[in-house]
């Protein structure tokens, strides 16, 4: 089917770019130490994050309980939780699922780690623990290396939990627009974890893993061997956030949508922030470009087009978000040569808990 037949809006993919942005990565990572454990939230699609696994990745990152169920439940066998799980039900399912894969799950909270260990044990399986170091993103995770120790002390005294590693995600670095900039602040916290890791161990306790690192900093990250794991997801896709940090990676996926109404400098279009993400920003308009985009639930309203379109006329969105565009949609629509070839089902749509 030619692209231009799809219903819109639709979400589509480029096979061939995409193809090219997991090879570009390969690329990156090829005689590093570093290895892909790629974040799902950025497609949310099991059948993907086997292509991933297939492809290398020791395993996959997510972020929610119901989103490593997901996966565990596609066969994926090695699963991180990049967040902490405090609610006392979520803990009891996170304890059984960890029957089903290898499970990790970061923790910042001696609570949390007396809770995590009591389900273990209750349920009879092993559940793997990252302690998060807080590295300026000002979101999760302890801020002193003795509170680090502290947790990594009470974890190794668990029968049914066990102390892997170390998370420590800048994601407040990643959309830095200045490389240099961004490598000079990747490699001052990467100074700070080297400090963390040797106090560790001056205090019995060794780390095998060290995880975080986005698709912005992946380049930087492959060359200082520090981390051991890679958990950049919006690779494959790309978005007009990342678009112009001259990475290696280009945009693969599009929102495609229809012209429904045009008024002098007005055009109006059949995709808004119910199929298009704008946390980040607005879409870009492949081939054109709109001096202002407003945005409402189902359309946008672009003003001042440079080139003109028509009522019925198709264009393609590059969303300003790729993950929470990904997750208003049910399908990824595979496009080759401008035809619609494929099609994935986003198994994790809309599931946030
Ligand atoms: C914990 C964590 N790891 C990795 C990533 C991946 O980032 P990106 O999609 O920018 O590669 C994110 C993004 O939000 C994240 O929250």
């Amino acid at each position: 089917m030619n692209i231009n037949n799809l219903e819109t809006p639709a979400l589509v993919l480029d096979a061939k770019t995409f193809s090219e942005n997991i090879g570009a990565m390969k690329e990156i990572l090829a005689g590093s130490t570093l290895k892909l454990r790629p974040h799902y939230k950025s497609h949310k699609c099991s059948l993907l994050a086997h292509l991933q696994i297939k492809d290398g990745a020791k395993g996959m990152t997510c972020a929610k309980l119901s989103e490593a169920i997901d996966l565990a439940d596609s066969g994926i066998e090695d699963i991180l939780i990049a967040n902490q799980i405090t609610d006392d039900k979520k803990i009891r399912r996170l304890a059984d699922l960890a029957g089903d894969c290898h499970l990790t799950v970061c923790v910042d909270n001696i609570i949390n780690v007396e809770k995590l260990a009591e389900a273990a044990r209750n349920a009879g399986n092993i559940i793997y623990c990252y302690i998060e170091f807080e590295i300026g993103m000002e979101r999760c995770g302890v801020k002193t290396k003795e509170e680090a120790l502290f947790l990594a002390k009470a974890i190794s005294e668990k029968t049914h939990l066990r102390y892997a590693g170390i998370q420590a995600y800048a994601g407040h670095i990643s959309h830095e627009v200045s490389e240099e900039e961004r490598k000079r602040l990747t490699l001052e916290n990467a100074a700070k974890i080297k400090e963390l890791v040797s106090f560790l161990k001056e205090n019995g306790i060794d780390t095998e893993n060290i995880s975080g690192g986005s698709t912005g900093t992946a380049m930087i990250k492959a060359k200082d061997s520090l981390y051991t794991e890679l958990q950049a997801g919006s690779y494959l896709f790309m978005d007009a956030t990342y678009k112009d940090l001259n990475l290696p990676f280009k945009n693969s996926l599009f929102v495609l949508t229809t012209v429904v109404s045009k008024n002098d400098d007005l055009t109006v279009i059949d995709a808004g922030v119910k199929t298009c993400g704008v946390d980040q920003g607005m879409p870009e308009i492949v081939g054109n470009k709109a001096e202002k985009i407003v945005a409402s639930e189902e359309h946008f309203q672009l003003h001042g087009l440079k080139e003109k379109v028509a009522i019925g006329d198709k264009l393609l969105l590059i969303p300003g978000h790729c993950c929470s565009t990904v997750n208003l949609h049910d399908k990824i629509y595979i496009m080759a040569d401008g035809k619609i070839v494929d099609r994935i089902i986003i198994t994790g749509k809309g599931i946030g808990r």
